[in-house]
């Protein structure tokens, strides 16, 4: 059976019914089109599906929709505005911290998640923080350089 739930989602609030085993990750691309958090792994190990909820970073893939009753989610599509992009978006593409791009939404929500917690400074610290977002193209030192723009 289906479940009302009450989702904001990027400022905007939705009610849907929703059968108890979507997760958010598949709510968000193909009931919402918000097709900006990608699937990599499905199995909470890549960070790709990245987003923020009550702005905090979580993996959408293992997140149930119906879980989140009364949630504030942000995705990658909330995070800037159509021609004024995020801070972590300007400095994503100034520091050119990506190739592909597959894994860059899930990075910069990330990102703002882990700036948010206040506890990473140091390009180690970086790392360590941010070693949930998997980047198969390597772009792992300009990330790091993106992230530190917007610390610093
Ligand atoms: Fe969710 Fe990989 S798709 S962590």
């Amino acid at each position: 059976a289906t479940r009302t739930t009450r989702l904001t989602i990027n400022g905007t609030v939705h009610e849907l019914r929703i059968e108890p085993w979507v997760f958010l990750v598949d709510l968000l691309r193909e009931t919402l089109g918000l097709t900006g958090t990608k699937k990599g792994c499905d199995h909470g190990q890549c960070g790709a599906c990245t987003v923020l909820i009550g702005g905090k970073r979580i993996n959408s893939c293992l997140a149930l929709s119906v879980m989140q009753d009364g949630a504030e989610i942000t995705t990658i599509e909330g995070l800037g505005a159509p021609g004024r992009p995020h801070p972590l978006q300007q400095s994503f593409i100034a520091r050119d911290a990506f190739q592909c791009g597959y894994c860059t939404p899930g990075q910069i929500c990330s990102a703002a998640g882990m700036i948010a917690e206040g506890r990473a400074h140091s390009d180690e610290e970086i790392r360590e923080a941010m070693s949930g977002n998997l980047c198969r193209c390597g772009a792992y030192p300009n990330i790091v350089a993106a992230i530190k723009d917007v610390l610093t």
